[in-house]
């Protein structure tokens, strides 16, 4: 049976997503721990950028269906591949909305590279602070952020290692072909 090959779009969109989601998740830890606060527009900025691109790969898996494996590999790592590969897609989306969601609700508000997409709500009467839109919508939407980053952070892991387990151990096509490089 001929390896089926991947469109120009899928590779495309997957190295785009991906590395601008694991420079997310860097920044977004580094920053939030060390309250680099010169780096949050630019957080914010790539978040939303990266938000549209993800539904359009999420409605390009639909139209196009997911691709074949390379091989016959057992059922369990087929479907450990396919949980993975839906926890990341769900992922791309769930991090773009709930960052969105936690700055518009806690009073910050939001910008794409300076252009003004969900104003602040600044304090009255404390200067430098801002005035929770919603106080509780705001605190959820931070503690999904938080989590969901670090279950992509782990599947991106068990991702990479599966990635690596065909290019090293298998010695098959599956990374060659997201490379665009298939034999
Ligand atoms: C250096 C890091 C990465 C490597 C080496 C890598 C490699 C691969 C490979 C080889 C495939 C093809 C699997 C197959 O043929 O069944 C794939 C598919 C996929 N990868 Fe990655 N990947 C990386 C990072 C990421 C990241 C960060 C995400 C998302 C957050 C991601 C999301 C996906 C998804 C959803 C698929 C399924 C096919 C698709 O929808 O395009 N990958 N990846
Ligand atoms: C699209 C991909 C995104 C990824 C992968 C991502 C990832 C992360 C991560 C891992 C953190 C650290 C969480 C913590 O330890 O508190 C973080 C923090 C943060 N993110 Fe994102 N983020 C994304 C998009 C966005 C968007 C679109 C916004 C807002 C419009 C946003 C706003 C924030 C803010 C304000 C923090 C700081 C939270 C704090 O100070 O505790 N993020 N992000």
């Amino acid at each position: 049976m001929a390896i089926q090959r991947l469109s120009k779009l899928t590779i495309s969109l997957h190295w785009i997503i991906a590395a601008t989601m694991i420079v997310l998740l860097a920044v977004g830890i580094y920053m939030a721990e060390t309250d680099a606060w010169a780096l949050y527009p630019w957080h914010k900025s790539f978040g939303i950028l990266i938000f549209p691109v993800a539904v359009a790969r999420v409605l390009w898996r639909i139209k196009e269906g997911w691709p074949e494996p390379v091989g016959d590999y057992p059922r369990y790592e087929q479907i450990l591949a396919k949980l993975t590969h839906y926890a990341l897609l769900l992922g791309t989306l769930l991090m773009p909305i709930s960052g969105m969601v936690f700055s518009s609700m806690s009073g910050h508000g939001f910008e794409l590279f300076g252009i003004p997409l969900a104003a602040a709500h600044p304090s009255p009467d404390k200067p430098g602070e801002v005035v929770p839109v919603n106080e509780s919508l705001a605190d959820f939407a931070h503690e999904a952020h938080e989590v969901i980053g670090w279950i992509l952070i782990l599947a991106i892991a068990l991702h990479v290692i599966g990635a690596l387990k065909h290019h090293v151990i298998d010695k098959d096509q599956t990374l060659q072909r997201m490379r665009g490089k298939m034999d």
